[in-house]
């Protein structure tokens, strides 16, 4: 990065258990839930999701 050595470490984030209560299929999500997220988040599109599904990655950035 501008000439300078860094280290940059990448983990990939799986989807799991957990994260299928507000992430997977709309129609398995519970009534209550669904309807507080859709009202802080009205275009929310990160549902449908299955488990081990790959979100995307956490990454860390440090100047060597
Ligand atoms: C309690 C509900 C809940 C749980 C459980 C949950 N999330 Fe989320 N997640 C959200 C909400 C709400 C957002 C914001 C949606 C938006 O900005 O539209 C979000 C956003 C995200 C985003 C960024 C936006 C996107 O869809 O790309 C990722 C990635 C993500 N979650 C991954 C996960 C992963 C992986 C897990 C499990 C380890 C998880 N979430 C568990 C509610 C949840």
């Amino acid at each position: 990065t501008n000439g300078r050595p860094v280290l940059r470490y990448m983990k990939a984030l799986p989807v799991s258990e957990v994260c299928l209560s507000c992430h997977g299929p709309v129609d398995g999500l519970d009534a209550d839930l669904r309807r507080t997220l859709s009202g802080h988040y009205p275009n929310d599109r990160a549902t449908g999701y299955a488990k081990g599904q790959i979100r995307g990655a956490l990454t860390v950035k440090r100047p060597l």
